[in-house]
């Protein structure tokens, strides 16, 4: 049996900012049972909800050192879904009204974690042979494994992966600061390991010392060794790029169904949504205060409002669109300027455009199956999600060709019949909205070729089986 510890900031359905929380909630489950023992430590934050924390089972506690401090560890456990859980228990660090606050806080806190998440290995009696660490918030794990634990016989053999999510967040923080936080000795500060521009960076300390590093699209994995996108570690992932590997993201087929959603005013399959997913839209529309109108072409749109995800092009078309004979859904949150965009929009064309600036799991499965087309036009994009969400309801994704919107997105050729959606190159909102122009001429002219290219999107094969494979075959390597 090969033992492989997921450590994780977040994980769906116990707490969720983003699509990080979809991978670590779905890709355990997709290894064969009979040959891997995949478990998953995360924190136990008090906002995660009162339904998940009243099952969680106290295990044991004890008191580990982080730089001068000594701190207590708790650690709870928790079989969902086949899948056994650890969570680490601290009240001082864990209490926030969300899982991130304050960077200042978030580094003492993510450093606690990563060093717990080892310690705590002894005590549940659970020796992974492989430790896959996700983002800056864990980068400490394979150092603290170097730096503390390698001596030990329990941990010497184990062996560390880094996935980079998004290189954009980085754990940057001072590095006497950072040096008496970790407790680590002055040895690992220096540029060619935690040091990056004077500063500790906790992504850095992960990608230097993780025996390998993936990245969620081949394309983002090729991006991030170039200035533009590598976030100013653009040299050390070339200096790695031997050990650095893109395996695409998937999505829940389970959780992500348009036949059994229980969100959904009408199910549909890729055999009936020709008559049925239309149901939704009627049901969506109603819901909103849209105008009611089956044949509008509606653009959904459901994000974190950020930069990374292209809504200064969204902004600056926003008036022209609004022009066209289409009608825009938005669900989000983020900053201020885009949230207060989309309400001013909502207000000026009232029953076109519908601002929701919240989240909700429910409303975000109604968008992705009552709309025609969803808009993404991002900046930079390691994975995303939501376009293979929209695929596989049959929502059309217009996208910018970057990351992983470049590996799961085919752009529709006319002449040929292919694609399941439509993109751009160039980072540029006129580029932006030709194409969402284009697709909406496709959309009332060429209903056919829509529906066909709907066919396509929902045969589309975004499940976790070709990745979880990939991932299989690297544990597999690197165990030995
Ligand atoms: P990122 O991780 O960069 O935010 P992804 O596309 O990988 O982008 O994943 C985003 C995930 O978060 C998707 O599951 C999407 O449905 C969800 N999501 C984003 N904003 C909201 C919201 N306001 N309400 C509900 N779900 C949201
Ligand atoms: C990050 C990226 C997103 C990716 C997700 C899951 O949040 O921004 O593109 O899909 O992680 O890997």
């Amino acid at each position: 049996m090969k033992k492989v510890l997921f450590v994780a900031s977040e994980c769906v359905p116990f707490i969720k900012t983003g699509g990080l929380a979809d991978v670590v909630g779905s890709l355990p489950k997709c290894f064969p049972k009979e040959e891997y023992d995949v478990r998953v430590v995360l924190p136990k934050y008090m906002c995660m909800k009162e339904e998940f924390k009243s099952q969680m089972q106290y295990i044991t506690h004890f008191y580990m050192d982080l730089g001068w401090r000594s701190q207590y560890v708790g650690v709870l456990g928790l079989v969902y879904d086949g899948i056994q859980f650890y969570f680490v228990d601290n009240e001082y660090y864990f209490a926030g009204p969300k899982p991130y606050g304050n960077i200042y806080e978030d580094i003492e806190k993510f450093a606690f974690f990563s060093k717990a998440a080892l310690s705590l290995l002894p005590t549940v009696g659970f020796q992974p042979d492989l430790i896959h660490c996700h983002d800056w918030q864990t980068g400490l794990v394979p150092v603290f494994l170097k730096a503390c634990f390698y001596t030990d016989e329990f941990y010497s053999r184990m062996k560390t992966i880094m996935t980079i999510h998004n290189l954009k967040f980085q754990g940057v923080w001072d590095l006497k600061t950072v040096q008496n936080i970790t407790g680590l000795p002055s040895y690992y500060f220096t540029p060619d390991k935690l040091e990056a521009y004077g500063d500790a960076n906790y992504l850095k300390g992960g990608l230097v010392y993780a025996d390998a590093i993936t990245t969620v699209s081949d394309t983002y994995a090729e991006e991030i060794k170039t200035p533009f996108y590598g976030e100013h570690l653009d040299g050390l992932m070339n200096a790695r790029a031997n050990s650095l590997r893109g395996i695409v993201n998937g999505i829940d087929y389970d959780e992500y169904n348009p036949e059994t959603d229980p969100f959904l005013a009408k199910n549909y399959s890729a055999k009936n949504f020709r008559k049925e997913k239309v149901k939704n839209k009627r049901a969506l529309q109603e819901e909103l205060g849209l105008e009611q109108d089956d044949k509008k072409f509606l653009v959904g749109i459901v994000s974190r409002l950020t930069d990374q995800k292209g809504f200064d092009l969204i902004a600056y078309m926003m008036d022209e669109m609004c022009q066209q004979d289409m009608q825009f859904v938005v669900l989000g949150t983020g900053e201020e300027k885009y949230e207060n965009m989309f309400r001013h929009f909502a207000w000026k064309y009232s029953g076109k455009v519908s601002a929701n600036i919240f989240y909700s799991e429910a409303l975000s499965h109604k968008i992705y199956a009552s709309c025609d087309a969803f808009l993404m036009p991002s900046l930079f994009e390691p994975c995303g999600l939501s376009q293979l969400m929209s695929l596989r309801y049959g929502t059309l994704p217009i996208v910018r060709e970057t990351g992983g919107l470049k590996d799961t997105v085919i752009p529709y050729n006319e002449y040929e019949g292919t694609g399941t959606g439509f993109s751009f190159a160039n980072y540029n909102a006129h580029e932006m909205f030709n194409t969402l122009k284009y697709a909406e001429y496709i959309y009332y002219q060429k209903k056919r070729e829509w529906n066909k290219m709907v066919d396509r999107a929902m045969a589309a094969d975004f499940s976790w089986t070709a990745s979880a494979k990939k991932y299989a075959e690297m544990y597999d390597w690197m165990i030995g």
